[in-house]
């Protein structure tokens, strides 16, 4: 099948220019003026914006948690995200206590067969043991170039810091990326306790007892211990402006230190947890939201290119799954959905406030991640050679509402909130799934890619 597309605008992360694009074999096989295909199906795309298919590199599809699974399989939610724009996931790989990481992998790759989008995992080391290294060399020759640690959620899956020092030494030897969810796992416990035992119970709680100290003395923790073992570590969904001080110092002293946001910290602050259960419920996940005055420098570290990349961190969970927590914050499951809206929420509070410039959101939506993970130039370019997923852009005048989205969940943290901007169509490997709203039938499963 080919694809012309014509009189379009090109944004990349460098330039933006007019140019028509022809598709061929999945694959963008010519980009010029004045193309001509008689076999090409035509879109005209004049007065459009064509921009490489999002990459959202922090998504928890079917994640298994004592609440049940997170609301969006892999199907739905890569549904969800085909829709916004978003052309290619990286998910994650946790293995259960005393499970192999290769293992892990298998299972999470078979569980991931019906996700639309392509695909591929953080594997996440959650303990240090004598095969560890050979575990992760496996994965490595898997296509597996990401390992992610928790230094929060000790109970579960975070780390010791010893641990976490040797894990860095071997992903620092192997020369691949760790990513890190930063935040000091045993300060949040105790205050976690403390407050429940003071009878502190409601979900502004789950907030209070994540204060921003916890997160940015985990930064500096992880940023430590990548000076010491030489290890290129990527923070995720950093949310505080505490900790981009961190973040810019080690930046400064040539460390490979990335960092990634996400749209809530950008949008969302705290005064999103004062109110009944019912409304604040769904603002539980971690890290918790902050300050305005957050939300501005987070915005100001996008374009400063100390934030490198946006992810969602979506994992939605039904309203019933956070009724669990009715009476105790700790019980209510932590994480809100959002894939299907990061580049609406980013191009319509970035772009059109002259927040980021286009470049910079296709940098930050696309690029920088493909660069960052090891996809680039298939994924997140438009260049010739590169992957056909493509998004042409249209505006638009709504408000995102949970009974018009497409994540399977029935709340939605963005609830009313407007977006300017949306895809009119989605080409995902040279085939169009998405035309001006209308989804197609049968779309082809998503690959999962072997990273370099
Ligand atoms: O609250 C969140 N973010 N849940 C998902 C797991 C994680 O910590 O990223
Ligand atoms: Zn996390
Ligand atoms: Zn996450």
């Amino acid at each position: 099948m080919k694809i012309l597309i014509k009189n379009g605008t090109i944004v990349t992360s460098g330039k933006i220019f007019k140019a028509d694009i022809l598709i061929s074999g999945g694959k963008i096989s010519e980009i010029s003026d004045s193309l001509k295909d008689k076999d090409a199906e035509l879109i005209d795309a004049d007065g459009k914006y064509i921009f490489p298919g999002g990459i959202d590199p922090h998504v928890h599809m079917h994640l298994p948690t004592f609440a049940g699974y997170s609301s969006d399989d892999f199907y739905t939610g890569s549904r969800a995200a085909l829709f916004g724009g978003t052309t290619t996931l990286i998910d994650f790989v946790t293995p259960r206590k005393s499970q192999s990481l290769p293992d892990a992998l298998i299972e999470r790759k078979r569980e991931a067969e019906n996700c639309l989008s392509d695909y591929s995992f953080h594997v996440s080391p959650i303990s240090w043991h004598k095969n560890l290294k050979e575990e992760i060399q496996e994965c490595i020759r898997q296509g597996i170039t990401s390992f992610k640690v928790y230094m929060a959620y000790k109970n579960s899956i975070g780390l010791e810091d010893n641990d976490l020092l040797k894990v860095m030494q071997i992903i620092a030897n192997e020369g691949v990326q760790l990513t890190v969810h930063a935040e000091l796992g045993d300060d949040i416990e105790n205050l976690r306790n403390q407050y429940f035992e003071e009878g502190k119970t409601s979900p502004e709680y789950h907030a209070l007892s994540r204060p921003d100290y916890t997160e940015a003395n985990a930064v500096k923790k992880v940023i430590n211990f990548a000076d010491q073992t030489g290890c290129k570590v990527y923070i995720v969904h950093v949310s505080s402006q505490k900790s981009l001080k961190y973040i810019s110092e080690a930046q400064k002293k040539g460390l490979s230190v990335y960092a990634e946001t996400c749209p809530q910290y950008l949008l969302l602050d705290d005064e999103k947890l004062k109110g009944s259960f019912e409304e604040t419920a769904k603002f539980v996940f971690s890290p918790p939201l902050r300050k305005k005055e957050d939300n501005n420098k987070l915005w100001k570290a996008l374009s400063d290119n100390l934030l490198l990349t946006i992810g969602t961190d979506h994992c939605p969970f039904l309203y019933e799954q956070k009724l669990l927590g009715k009476d105790d914050f700790r019980k209510i499951p932590n994480g809100a959905g959002g894939v299907e809206h990061r580049l609406s929420l980013l191009y319509t509070y970035g772009v059109l406030q002259n927040k980021i410039s286009l470049n910079e959101f296709v940098k930050i939506s696309s690029t920088n991640a493909s660069k960052i993970f090891g996809l680039y130039p298939k994924k997140g370019e438009i260049a010739v050679g590169s992957d056909a997923d493509l998004i042409i852009w249209q505006e638009t005048d709504e408000f995102i509402s949970s009974k018009t989205h497409h994540q399977n969940c029935d709340l939605n943290i963005y609830e009313n909130i407007k977006i300017k901007g949306k895809p009119l169509y989605v080409i995902k490997n040279g085939k169009i799934i998405n035309s001006e709203g209308k989804f197609e039938k049968n779309i082809e499963k998503g690959k999962f890619l072997k990273r370099k």
